[in-house]
């Protein structure tokens, strides 16, 4: 009987310990809220230079891996809008969002890849911009997927473009 009290002791006192540590557990990760303190003025977020730097022209060389990561993130993102080819009539737009203009049309194909990068970096007009979901290098491989498919034109199909 008492080999059994003394057996119970020790398992209530385990249980004290490990809910011990599971309360500090909790409390070193407690959200402290501090008072808003406003942005001196002149400040430059953290990696600033380094975003403004891969997104200057001319951008990374063009090589067959680009060109391949562009066709596949333009099919990801852009082609749900703009079609396949480019020619505005993604499956997006026939459920009823604003049409996007042609890739094929003469104003855009004179569009140079940075003029496309700072469109998925900033959006326009209707269109969402796209920085947060597409990293730099992918809007480069992107912006010179678009202009190949330009190249080929607007009856083309969009396959095996490659540099
Ligand atoms: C949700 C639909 C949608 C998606 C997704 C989308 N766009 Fe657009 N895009 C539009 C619309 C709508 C316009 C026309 C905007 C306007 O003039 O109001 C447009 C315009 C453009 C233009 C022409 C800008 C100009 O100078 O007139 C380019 C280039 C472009 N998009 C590239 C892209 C690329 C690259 C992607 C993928 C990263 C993409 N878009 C994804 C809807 C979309």
């Amino acid at each position: 009987m008492r080999l059994a009290a003394a057996f119970i002791a020790v398992f209530l006192l385990a249980a004290c310990d490990t809910g011990t540590e599971q309360r500090d557990a909790v409390a070193s990760t407690r959200a402290i809220q501090r008072p808003y303190l406003p942005v001196p003025p002149g400040s430059i977020a953290r990696g600033t230079a380094a975003r403004q730097a891969a997104l200057a022209a001319p951008g990374p060389e063009v090589t067959q891996e680009l060109m391949a990561r562009g066709e596949e993130r333009f099919r990801a993102f852009c082609s749900p809008c703009h079609g396949v080819s480019g020619r505005g009539d993604g499956t997006v737009v026939a459920r009823g969002f604003p049409p996007p203009p042609s890739y094929h049309e003469e104003r855009l194909r004179v569009l140079a890849p940075e003029q496309i990068v700072q469109v998925i970096t900033h959006g326009k007009g209707r269109m969402f911009p796209y920085a947060d979901r597409v990293l730099p290098e992918e809007r480069w491989a992107i912006a010179h997927y678009v202009k190949a498919l330009q190249a080929r034109g607007s009856g083309a199909a969009p396959e095996a473009i490659r540099p």
